[in-house]
């Protein structure tokens, strides 16, 4: 069975790696400006004052978007060019950025996919605590009351947050991310706690304003943990793995940890510990009816039965194909993992982010030629069109290349290239990659084309 009729191929970017215009038309610094400017924090000190420069070249990446023929674009919104110090005052100037934006897609047949936060986070609000201020729902909820009044009048795919799992894990247990802190447990899961709460919040408030319709979701990742055979035990092992993880030094945030929250209405046993006192009262608000889950998928790892543990990961072969983020090419993960999280939630799946860094260059010819990612497109998808295959079909929506443009790949600086259009950083010249062209006559053909290769 094919892909359905209306399933949404796009392709997905973030504000903090694309847009540069750090100081222009009165953004507001975030912690990600604060923490790409501090010594030791980025790969040589790379930093989003410039990245990709979409801020000033709108027009060039969006006739880009019309040339690939995507359905759908999914980007984020700088909270800080909305509110340049997280709450209060209101910059007509960062309004007017994503009006022109979205008018355009809109012009074009794109449907707006909007991220509400993806990890930039106002530096004023972090002075005051950040996440770990009880207050912090609240500010996240004034500004999604602002984007609602003014961009529902056009926008109906409204992503509430990013990847909690790595903005909390990486910033603020680990400190490889903004803001940069390594915290004790408890902190961090209060921190989670209050994301959490912005998250149903933000739900509540975009559904009781929105003038039309909105499709709400939110955006999760973790480990792909897929079972080394066919064998009932190592199904239920991964499944263990992917929902009932063992514990472990690292917190290792899961699917589990923030679906079964915002989705069941339940946080895993492993994290009640740590939850602050009282934390029952705010389940109600925290689990809110979802239109969709987005699911970020890039790597997998095979899990076995044990009798003692449970589950087992095992080792993986020694020279497996990776990725230049030396993350392992598994694309059973597109598989597995929607089907687990389809099985358990029973809501519709976008895959809101897949692919791949390659360490591309401009060849003598001036074309980019990456033979690697047209591979990997084409080995992941395939494992996604057989699951519609088997039957979940209707509950697959839509799948987003990560990403448009090579960007700003967080603490990795400029060093990782996942775009499907090659940028030069000095020049800011841009450049369709051979995938893209691949990525444009596979959403011509709704995805046909992996059959004709199967
Ligand atoms: C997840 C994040 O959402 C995105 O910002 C990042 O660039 C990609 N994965 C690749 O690491």
């Amino acid at each position: 069975m094919p892909f359905k009729e209306n399933f949404v191929w796009g392709t997905a970017t973030a504000a903090y790696q694309i847009e540069g215009g750090a100081s222009q038309d009165g953004r507001g610094p975030t912690v990600w400006d604060d923490f790409s400017h501090t010594t030791g924090k980025t790969r040589f000190g790379d930093h989003g004052d410039q990245a990709c420069d979409s801020y000033n070249r709108l027009d060039e990446d969006l006739e880009i978007l019309k040339t690939l023929g995507v359905k759908a674009y999914r980007f984020s919104i700088c909270w800080t060019r909305i509110l340049p110090e997280g709450t209060g005052k209101v910059n007509p100037l960062g309004l007017k950025y994503y009006d022109r934006l979205i008018d355009r897609l809109l012009a074009s047949k794109i449907i707006p996919f909007v991220t509400i936060f993806h990890w930039d986070y106002p530096l004023e609000l972090y002075y005051q605590g950040g996440w770990l201020n009880a207050k912090s729902p609240q500010w996240f909820a004034e500004y999604v009351r602002v984007l609602v009044d003014h961009f529902s009048d056009r926008v109906q795919y409204w992503i509430t947050q990013n990847e909690p799992q790595c903005y909390i894990g990486l910033g603020h247990e680990l400190g490889r991310h903004a803001p940069g802190l390594q915290l004790p447990r408890k902190q961090v899961i209060r921190a989670w706690h209050h994301n959490l709460i912005a998250h149903g919040l933000s739900v509540e408030v975009i559904r009781e304003n929105a003038k039309l319709k909105p499709y709400i979701g939110i955006v999760s990742c973790g480990g792909s943990p897929i079972p080394l055979t066919d064998r009932r035990e190592d199904r239920e092992a991964a499944l263990k793995a992917m929902f009932n993880q063992k514990d472990g030094e690292r917190l290792n945030l899961s699917h589990g940890d923030l679906l079964d929250p915002v989705v069941l209405g339940k946080y895993p046993d492993r994290l009640v510990p740590f939850l602050p006192a009282g934390y029952e009262k705010e389940m109600a608000i925290i689990t809110q009816p979802l239109d969709y889950i987005g699911l970020n998928l890039y790597s997998g790892f095979h899990v076995k039965y044990d009798e003692k543990e449970g589950y087992l990961r095992e080792a993986e072969p020694v020279g497996k194909e990776e990725t230049s983020m030396e993350w392992k090419v598994e694309p059973k993960c597109l598989y597995w993992t929607p089907k687990m999280v389809i099985d358990r939630y029973q809501l519709p799946v976008y895959i809101t982010e897949n692919g791949m860094a390659n360490n591309d260059w401009v060849a003598l010819d001036g074309q980019v030629h990456d033979p690697q990612r047209i591979d990997f497109i084409k080995r992941y998808l395939k494992e996604l069109l057989k699951l519609a295959d088997e039957g979940y079909q209707n509950k697959l929506a839509g799948y987003f290349y990560w990403s448009l443009l090579d960007n700003f790949e967080w603490a990795l600086g400029y060093t990782k290239r996942f775009g499907l259009v090659h940028v030069d950083f000095t020049t800011l010249k841009r450049t369709m990659k051979d995938s893209a062209y691949y990525y444009q006559k596979l959403i011509a053909s709704n995805g046909e084309l992996l059959n004709a290769e199967r």
